[in-house]
Formats: structure tokens, sequence, C-alpha cells
């Protein structure tokens, strides 16, 4: 199981001052670059975090037609970021749009799908999809690895059943993680780290519980340690 870190700060110069504080794990851990950092920062700050020799994720979770995606998807793959992600909802054709354009790539990123947003709980979820999360998780998740992609986005409590309809390799990536059982804040669906473990999660995403961390650095050497 792998540690990636949401870079969320509210500044570049916080996010910066967090990877460099981490570079002595950087073969180890993973950084996610999200909306909020991406908008703001742009593809500098991908290349300034790639110099450190971080393994990065970009969440952009992307969602249109398949001509658009697949656009995007190539000028992502450009960026040189080792995975990013779009949402299973735009459907299978647009999928494979986005895998059939970045075969071209000699190295081309990890594309993973985004299933259910852990913050959703079941009532509002129903409301939007019809259906219980976990059903429409695993629908979504098959429907992924039909277009060839490399896993999914989805909770801990849904990981092992993925698993069970896709194959092992299949990657499963978890945000919604309270490490140690921190406060879940807008999460609803969330784990502890030993949770994921037995869920056979490849990475957790972990976020406010480091970044908001008086000391982060100890946070992330337990969280490694713990994963090992
Ligand atoms: O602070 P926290 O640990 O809750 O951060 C979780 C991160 O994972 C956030 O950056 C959020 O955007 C992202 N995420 C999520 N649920 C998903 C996909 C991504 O929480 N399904």
């Amino acid at each position: 199981m792998k540690l990636c870190i949401a870079l969320d700060s509210k500044s570049k110069e916080e996010n910066l001052k967090l990877a460099k504080e981490l570079k002595e794990y950087s073969k180890d851990i993973w950084l996610k670059v999200g909306f909020r950092s991406y908008i703001r920062d742009c593809k500098e700050f991908i290349i300034e975090l790639k110099k450190m020799g971080y393994n990065i994720f970009l969440d952009l979770k992307l969602y249109d037609i398949p001509n658009t995606m697949a656009d995007a998807s190539e000028e992502i793959a450009k960026l040189g970021v080792d995975m990013f992600n779009i949402h299973a909802s735009a459907g299978k054709k647009a999928m494979g749009a986005v895998i059939e354009r970045l075969s071209k790539f000699k190295k081309r990123p990890l594309v993973l799908a985004v299933t259910a947003l852990t913050s959703f709980d079941e009532e509002e979820f129903k409301k939007i999809y019809g259906s219980d999360i976990k059903t429409k998780a695993k629908e979504f998740a098959l429907l992924s690895y039909e277009a060839g992609l490399d896993g999914v986005v989805c909770s801990v409590w849904e990981s092992k059943e993925i698993k069970e309809i896709t194959g092992k390799d299949f990657i499963t990536l978890t945000p919604g993680i309270r490490p140690f059982k921190e406060e879940a804040e807008d999460q609803k669906r969330v784990a502890t780290i030993q949770e994921a473990k037995e869920n056979l999660v490849d990475f957790i995403v972990v976020g406010r519980p480091i970044y908001k961390a008086k000391n982060p650095k100890e946070v992330v050497k337990k969280i490694l340690k713990e994963i090992q």
C-alpha cells in the first residue's frame, strides 16, 4: 500500500514547504495535486514537484464528451504526471477514448476512474444515481475495467469487492482516510489505515490529517510505519 498526500493547502508556498519537508520520503510517497493547486499554480508547480523526485497524481476528475476527454488526457500526459483521474459516469466510450489516445505515449500515466465521491452519504447518492453506493461503485468499476483503465477511486468499503469482480491488479485508491481516527470533517465514508489494509487498498489519500497537523513529518512517519 502506498501513501498519497493531498496538497490542498491554501497557498503554493505552504504546499512547497510540505513537499520540501518530506523530500527524504519522495521515493515512498505520492503527491496529489487537485483543483485548488492546479488552477492556481498551473504546470510550473508540477514541474517543481517532479524535480524533487515525487510521483504525481493529478486529481482533476475529467468529465466531458469522449473527444474532449481524450484531448485533455493527451495534454495531461504531456505534463509528465504519473497518474490522473476521470469520472466513470462519463461512460465506457469516453474512458475508452482516453486510453486509446494515450496509447501513443511510450510511457503513459496511470488512469483511474472516480466511482462515488467519498463525501456522499447513501441518501444524497441515491437521489442522484438512483442506487446504493456499493452497487453503483461496483458497476462503475467494472465499466472502467472493461474500458481498459488501470483502476478506480473509491472508498475503502468498496475496495475488496471491486477487486473480486475486476482483478487483484486493478488499482484501488481511497480518499476519506483518517489514519488514526481523526476528525472526518466533510468526508462521510471514512476509514483507518488498518481498515484500508484489510480491504486490499493500493493507495490511500490523506489530506487534512497531514497538512493541517502541527508536525506533518511526524504524522507521515507514523503512517509509513503503519502501512509497511
Ligand atoms: O483532507 P482529506 O484527507 O479529506 O482529502 C481528501 C482528498 O481526496 C481531497 O483532495 C479530495 O478532493 C480528494 N477526493 C475525495 N474523494 C474522492 C476523490 C478525491 O475526497 N472520491
